[in-house]
């Protein structure tokens, strides 16, 4: 190559040719997934309920949108049936959309719990269901990955409608990963600790410092490492699983080290 003359854009290129959806993609880590995806060569289909936020995300990022509720499990099989019809296929599900709800569990009403179940449990299960009826249908397998969360296995005190769920999505990951492994799918899940999004928002991060005696930086750096943990470094452990072929009903845990979520 002589002086002067320009490298080739670099492009990690691991998913080529993969098609990949993202469900909560129009903000935080669902975000961060779609873009980290498409850099390494995915076709990226973004689906989330919130139509604004999506085609801002999807202009941004020149993935594809698609408006879904995920807990309407016919809307749902419709979406993923025309992501398949209009990108070639499907290859990659990451299941991410979900929302935190607080409560006593003594105490709070049993509407909240039920629709929190609707989100971050049978959310998943819509999605994976479609997911899997297109994998099968193409014979070639497929990847699962869970957006779970560390409170799966060190719930926190009036997280039980958020908590609760999670662990039974935990559940739902190695269930697909047990069910659907002899036909080439795998399902495995992230674990992810505090991280700052439209969930855990700058005001919330300032409140719960707060009640702590401690200033933000160290309620967010609450870790071994003592670092903040980003979105980012969350869709890079996606894409990771994504590519680790051999990997299936694992659970990795991205949040610095915290004894007390680390699995035994
Ligand atoms: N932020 C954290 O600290 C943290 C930690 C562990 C796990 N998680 C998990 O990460 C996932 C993403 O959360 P985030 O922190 O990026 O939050 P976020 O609020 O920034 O993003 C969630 C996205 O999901 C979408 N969504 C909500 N309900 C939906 C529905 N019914 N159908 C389709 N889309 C819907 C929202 O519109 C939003 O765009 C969630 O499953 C959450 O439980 C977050």
């Amino acid at each position: 190559m002589t002086s002067g003359e320009e490298l080739p854009e670099q492009r990690p290129g691991g998913l080529l040719g993969k098609v990949v959806i993202v469900t909560g993609a129009a903000s935080g880590i669902g975000r961060e997934v779609a873009r980290v995806f498409s850099r390494a060569g995915a076709a990226v289909a973004i689906l989330d309920i919130n139509e604004p936020a999506l085609a801002e995300t999807a202009a941004e990022q020149g993935c594809r949108p698609y408006c879904c509720d995920v807990t309407d499990a016919a809307s749902v099989t419709t979406v993923f049936e025309a992501v398949a019809a209009d990108m070639g296929g499907l290859d990659i599900l990451v299941s991410n959309a979900g929302s935190a709800q607080q409560g006593a569990i003594g105490d709070l009403p049993m509407e909240d719990l039920r629709r929190s179940f609707e989100l971050n449990f049978f959310g998943h299960q819509n999605a994976c269901q479609a997911a899997v009826r297109i994998f099968r249908r193409q014979g070639r397998g497929g990847s699962i990955l869970f957006n779970i969360s560390n409170q799966s296995v060190n719930p926190g005190k009036d997280f039980g409608p958020y908590g609760i769920p999670k662990a039974a999505t935990l559940a739902l990951m190695k269930q697909y990963a047990l069910d659907h492994g002899r036909e080439g799918i795998r399902a495995n899940g992230i674990n992810a600790g505090r991280i700052r999004t439209g969930l855990m928002t700058g005001q919330m991060i300032v409140e719960r410092a707060n009640a702590r005696g401690m200033t933000p930086h160290e309620y967010m750096a609450g870790n071994l490492l003592g670092v903040e943990v980003t979105a980012s470094d969350i869709a890079d452990a996606f894409l990771h699983l994504a590519q680790m072929d051999k990997v299936n009903a694992a659970v990795l845990t991205v949040d610095g080290g915290v004894i007390a979520t680390s699995l035994r």
